[in-house]
C-alpha cells in the first residue's frame, strides 16, 4: 500500500497564493485593523510571554534572523532576512515564513509565508503606536523610504487613524512614484517630493523605512519640529540606524522590548541607561503615551517576535474562516509512535514492489 499521510502528519500551510487571497478576501484595510487588534491584545498581556532578543546572524550583506516567542497556550518563530542590497538582484530587502505550534504537545499547527505579512504587521504596529504617540487627529505623514513597506505603511496609517495627507521622498525617484501609483486608489492626498527636507515640512508624523546596512542620517535634527511624531522603521540592526543622535536626545523615546532595541534600535547611538518606555506599558495603561503637543515622540521600531506572534494568531484565526490553505505532509507519523525506523523500512518495499 503507497504511503499516505495520516491526521497527525498533517499542518495547515498558507503559501504566498494563499495569503494574497487570504488578504483580499477579508479586504487589506480589515485586515490591518483586525491584526492591530490582536497586537493590542497581546501587547496589554506582555509581561505572560516568554521574551528573548531575537537571534541574529550577521554578514556583510545582511542578517538572517530567528524570532521566537511563547504564552501558555502557543509557540510562534519567524525566519526573516535583511539584505540591502538584494533589490539590485531582483530580490526583497525582506523576506519570512513562520511556525505557530501547540505548547501542549510542540505540534506545529500552522506553517505560513511571512513576507506579505511582515509587511502588514509592521504597518500595524506602526499605526498602533502612532494611535497612542502622534498629535490628537493627525492627518499628514512623510513616508521616506519608499519601497516594499512603504504602502503598507500608509495604508495602516489611515486605515487606524486618519491619516490621508502623504509626503512621499525616496532617493530613488521612481520608487515614490510607484508607491504613489499604488496608493492612487486609497483616498490620499500624495505629493511626491525631490528631499527629505520637503516631505517633512509641516507634517504631524515622520515615517522613515529606508534600507542601508550602515549607520545612515535620513533625519538631522533641524529637520524635526516639536511636536512630530516620529516612527522610525528602517533602523534595525546593529550598525544600521536612520535618525542623528541629537533626536533622540530630544525625543521621548518608545520601544518594543528594551534588550533588543539597545542591540538594533535607533537608542544603539545612546548610552545604555536612557530612558525608553516599553510601548505596551503605554497600551496596558501604565504609562502614559503622549503628553502634550510640544512634544517630540519617537517609536523606535525593530519588530519584536510578540508582533509575530500576533500575526500567526490571526492568520490562524482566519483560516478557519476563509478557505486559504493547504495541509502539508510535514510531520511524520508512524502507526506506533516508536517506530520512527519501520516507517522508512516500510517505504523501501514499496518502492523495491513499484520498481519490480
Ligand atoms: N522595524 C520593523 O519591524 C521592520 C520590518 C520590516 C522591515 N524593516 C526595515 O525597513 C526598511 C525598509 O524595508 P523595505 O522592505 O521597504 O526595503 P526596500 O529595499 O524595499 O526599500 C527601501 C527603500 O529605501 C530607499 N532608500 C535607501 N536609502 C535612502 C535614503 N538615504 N533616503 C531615502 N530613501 C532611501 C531605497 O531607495 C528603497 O526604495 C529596511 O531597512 C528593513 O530592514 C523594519
Amino acid at each position: 500500500m503507497a504511503y499516505a499521510p495520516s491526521a497527525l502528519a498533517l499542518v495547515p500551510f498558507v503559501s504566498v497564493e494563499n495569503m494574497l487571497r487570504l488578504v483580499n478576501t477579508v479586504g487589506v484595510e480589515t485586515f490591518l485593523t483586525e491584526l492591530a487588534g490582536f497586537i493590542e491584545d497581546d501587547f496589554r498581556r506582555w509581561p505572560l510571554f516568554d521574551k528573548t532578543p531575537r537571534v541574529a546572524s550577521h554578514s556583510r550583506e545582511g542578517v538572517i534572523e530567528l524570532m521566537p516567542t511563547a504564552d501558555d497556550v502557543s509557540y510562534g518563530f519567524k525566519y526573516v532576512n535583511g539584505h540591502p542590497k538584494n533589490t539590485r538582484t531582483g530580490r526583497q530587502t525582506v523576506t519570512a515564513f513562520g511556525v505557530m505550534a501547540e505548547v501542549e504537545t510542540g505540534y506545529p499547527v500552522l506553517i505560513t509565508e511571512m513576507t506579505l505579512l511582515t509587511a502588514l504587521r509592521t504597518a500595524a504596529m506602526s499605526a498602533v503606536a502612532a494611535k497612542y504617540l502622534a498629535p490628537a487627529e493627525a492627518r499628514s505623514m512623510a513616508l521616506i523610504g519608499n519601497g516594499a513597506q512603504s504602502e503598507f505603511q500608509a495604508l495602516a496609517f489611515k486605515t487606524l487613524i486618519g491619516v490621508d495627507r502623504l509626503r512621499l521622498y525616496d532617493i530613488d525617484h521612481s520608487a515614490s512614484l510607484r508607491c504613489a501609483r499604488n496608493l492612487s486608489g486609497f483616498g490620499f492626498d500624495v505629493t511626491v517630493c525631490t528631499s527629505p527636507e520637503a516631505a517633512v515640512e509641516g507634517v504631524e508624523i515622520i515615517t522613515t523605512a529606508t534600507a542601508d546596512k550602515q549607520f545612515a542620517t535620513i533625519l538631522t535634527d533641524n529637520m524635526v519640529a516639536s511636536g512630530q511624531h516620529i516612527n522610525a522603521v528602517g533602523g534595525d540592526c546593529p550598525g544600521k540606524t536612520e535618525l542623528h543622535r541629537d533626536i533622540l536626545l530630544r525625543s521621548d523615546i518608545f520601544v518594543e522590548y528594551t534588550p533588543q532595541t539597545r542591540i538594533e534600535g535607533e537608542i544603539q547611538q545612546l548610552r545604555p541607561t536612557h530612558p525608553v518606555t516599553e510601548l505596551w506599558q503605554v497600551i496596558a495603561g501604565e504609562a502614559p503615551g503622549r503628553t502634550s503637543a510640544g512634544q517630540t515622540t519617537l517609536f523606535d521600531s525593530v519588530g519584536f517576535a510578540v508582533e509575530d506572534f500576533s500575526a500567526l494568531r490571526y492568520v490562524k484565526s482566519l483560516i478557519g474562516r476563509v478557505p486559504a490553505y493547504e495541509m502539508l505532509d510535514l510531520l511524520a507519523d508512524p502507526d506506533d509512535p516508536r517506530d520512527l525506523f519501520g516507517m522508512l523500512l516500510r517505504a523501501r518495499v514499496e518502492l523495491k514492489d513499484l520498481a519490480s
